[in-house]
């Protein structure tokens, strides 16, 4: 069939860990006497762990010195993956499983394309630690999204070349990454009303193979 490879994004896409990143970034915001909220971690998906902190700092009213910096993003971190160690395979977002086995039967590559340096234990909880071509996450990459670093490096990884890669992507910063590496992108999630998606579906668990199959076809 087709030459096609697909990369996936991890946290929204694999596994809804959206929560986890709010609830840290909450407490630590609270402990700093920092307004956070919602709206603002809106902002911090698919974006790295200080680039993320520099927006949740927006909103200090002191300065912080790098050193500082460095120790609050640390906590995070700390709070994060007290967090993250509940997650089981159980917690793998609907559609998911089914349309990796599919991908694999049909002989399609894929990757994990990620900004987040906890996606290998991520993977790991989610039993998923050996089900992908490559994986190419926060520790392996100097620019975060939306620079097209991450899925070019997966590209590579996997062999394919990039206009051949599909991207699937549930934030805004990781649809634009995937546009600027010369990718096409499937919005899920959050990202499902992007109108810069090349195309969109609420969820996973929504796409047909039928239609995804044509879709790879394409590239
Ligand atoms: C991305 C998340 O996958 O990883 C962002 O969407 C997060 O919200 C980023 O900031 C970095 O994560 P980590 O696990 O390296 O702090
Ligand atoms: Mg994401």
């Amino acid at each position: 069939m087709t030459k096609a490879a697909v990369i996936f994004d991890l946290d929204g896409v694999i596994v809804s860990t959206d929560d986890c990143h709010y609830k840290a970034w909450k407490r630590l915001a609270d402990e700093e006497g920092i307004y956070f909220d919602k709206e603002i971690n809106h902002r911090l998906r698919g974006v790295s762990r200080m680039e993320s902190l520099a927006i949740v700092l927006e909103r200090a009213n002191r300065p912080y010195t790098m050193e500082e910096q460095q120790a609050l993003a640390d906590r995070k971190n700390a709070y994060y993956r007290e967090l993250i160690q509940e997650l089981t395979p159980e917690h793998i977002l609907p559609g998911v499983r089914p349309l990796l086995e599919r991908l694999k039967q049909h002989g399609i590559k894929i990757a994990i394309g990620s900004s987040s340096k906890n996606s290998p234990l991520i993977l790991e909880r989610l039993g998923l630690a050996d089900e992908f071509d490559a994986v190419v996450d926060g520790n392996a990459i100097k620019n975060s999204k939306p620079h097209p670093e991450v899925f070019l490096r997966a590209a590579e990884k996997l062999g394919v070349p990039a206009a051949q890669c599909v991207v699937v992507e549930d934030a805004d910063a990781g649809v634009e990454a995937a546009l600027a590496a010369g990718m096409r992108v499937i919005g899920v999630g959050t990202a499902a009303s992007n109108e810069r998606a090349t195309w969109t579906v609420a969820s996973l668990a929504d796409l047909s193979w039928e239609d995804l199959a044509k879709f790879l076809a394409a590239v």
